[in-house]
């Protein structure tokens, strides 16, 4: 059902700074990303700097910082290194979510409602410094209240688990799951953002879901990517080797 609403879409740069880590060479660049991101239509630029570094870069951030358009939003582990740089480098938004250093990607939300003393405090040194802050969690009622308790203004609902689901019941489950924890977000008076393993076969009935503001997405896109530009890469390759043997 159309719901005539804007849902933005934050775009994920991490897998780029990933490939340029891998060689540990200058490219390709992840503020080069962003500013494609941004051309195209993106509404915001996320990012994860992670405790080991594997992917985005310190100079990355201070750089996006400096040259993006829309609204750069650091995703980061509570720690108090990153806070300490979340408010010296004061993006507009800071999403906290767990982190583990031998996982491939994040892997569940946040559990918020255990960690609620210590969430309290340092969601109150971001926000006395001016940064929106979001709480990555699971779309789980106990979780959306604690984040409501805590007086963050911005939820982030994985969607991780949606789109794992390997039959279409439990896809359909957990669709369910995140339509009602949109609602009762709302109902608390948070924004509800989502994201996680959003891609293009399954980001439809997320984004239609009424009174969600932003979707996060990254690896989709990005492998998306090296399939729309390889042809053009490689011709541009050949081209360069015939000219060489012509000069
Ligand atoms: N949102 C959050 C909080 C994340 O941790 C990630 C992964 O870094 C994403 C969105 C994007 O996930 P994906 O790369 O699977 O699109």
């Amino acid at each position: 059902m159309p719901t005539n609403q804007t849902v933005h879409l934050g775009v994920n740069i991490d897998h780029v700074a990933t490939l340029r880590q891998a060689r540990r060479t200058l490219y390709p660049d992840p503020i080069h990303a962003a500013f494609i991101a941004e051309q195209a239509g993106a509404d915001a630029i996320t990012v994860h700097l992670r405790e080991d570094r594997r992917h985005i870069q310190d100079r990355d951030i201070e750089t996006l910082k400096a040259t993006i358009q829309t609204r750069l939003n650091l995703e980061m582990a509570a720690t108090s290194d990153m806070q300490t740089l979340a408010i010296a480098t004061y993006p507009h938004t800071c999403c906290l979510v767990p982190e583990r250093r031998q996982e491939l990607t994040t892997e569940g939300g946040l559990d918020v409602a255990s960690l609620r003393p210590y969430l309290q405090d340092y969601c109150t040194t971001l926000k006395d410094a001016g940064i929106r802050v979001s709480l990555f969690i699971d779309p789980v009622p106990e979780q959306l209240e604690t984040a409501a308790t805590i007086g963050v203004p911005i939820v982030e609902l994985h969607t991780g688990a949606y789109a794992a689901a390997t039959s279409a019941h439990l896809r359909l489950e957990n669709l369910q799951r995140i339509q009602q924890a949109v609602a009762y977000g709302l109902k608390l008076g948070l924004q509800v953002n989502a994201g996680h393993g959003l891609d293009y076969h399954n980001v439809t009935p997320i984004a239609a879901i009424a009174g969600i503001t932003e979707l996060n997405i990254g690896h989709s896109i990005v492998a998306r990517a090296v399939f729309t530009g390889l042809e053009r890469a490689v011709r541009e390759m050949k081209e360069l080797i015939r000219r060489a043997q012509i000069d």
